[in-house]
């Protein structure tokens, strides 16, 4: 996979892991996520594709639609405290129903604590509980290193690169297109267990 070279953290080398309940978003819900969200847009990250923060109107509308039936817009929360938040979308064409769209988002001070796997784990679980949806796509800045090891580490492969796809004030950068097959991760998983069990 060829990308911009970025400087790496530690992994939350000595951050201790949360305790994490993992929920789909409910109406009341609508304020504590838009201040979530407008907290990690004005961050103005150098790895993420920025997007205009909701307004309450918006975001109503946006959990209303996100009610675990089609779509889905799951909450991490540790101590009360929103630490984390994930949608599942679906494209609003027939020929993508088969599809869910992905954005993951973990607050500042809890990244590199399992927030962002276990929201994956939480979203690709109620995916194989939807038997019309096969596919899990998603979109990520190639100097996006912690959020693509995260993603490969789930199955997703690199389907492609969107070149010079995003354009922020120090320069161009490419966007990964990484896709999940769910028939094919379960059957890679069930080979897996074969091989164990062999
Ligand atoms: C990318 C992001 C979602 C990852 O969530 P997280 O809660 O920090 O990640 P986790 O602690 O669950 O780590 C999961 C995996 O991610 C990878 N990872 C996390 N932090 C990393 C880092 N600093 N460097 C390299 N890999 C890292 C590792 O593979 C890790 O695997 P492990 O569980 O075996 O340790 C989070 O950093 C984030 O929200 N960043 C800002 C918004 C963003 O970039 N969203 C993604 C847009 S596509």
């Amino acid at each position: 996979m060829s990308g911009v070279e970025m400087n790496v953290e530690d992994i939350g080398a000595s951050r201790p892991m949360l305790d994490l309940s993992i929920r789909l978003a409910a109406i009341d819900d609508v304020a504590a996520y838009c201040a979530f969200m407008g907290a990690i847009f004005a961050e103005n990250l150098d790895t993420l594709i920025l997007d205009v923060s909701p307004d309450l109107k918006a975001a109503s509308r946006y959990i209303a639609l996100h009610d675990g039936l089609r779509s889905a817009l799951f909450l991490a929360e540790s101590d009360g405290k929103l630490v984390g938040t994930m949608n599942f979308s679906r494209f609003d064409r027939p020929e993508k129903d088969h599809t869910v769209g992905v954005g993951l988002y973990v607050g500042k001070e809890n990244r590199g604590q399992g927030v962002g796997r276990k929201l994956m784990e939480a979203g690709i679980a109620w995916a194989n509980g939807m038997p019309d949806v096969d596919r899990i796509e998603l979109l990520v800045m190639a100097n996006n290193t912690p959020a693509v090891r995260l993603y490969e580490s789930l199955g997703f492969l690199c389907e492609g690169v969107k070149r010079c796809s995003v354009k922020k004030e120090f320069g161009y950068l490419d966007v990964f297109m990484m896709g999940l097959l769910l028939k094919e991760a379960a059957s890679a998983s069930l080979s897996t267990q074969d091989q164990r069990a062999a």
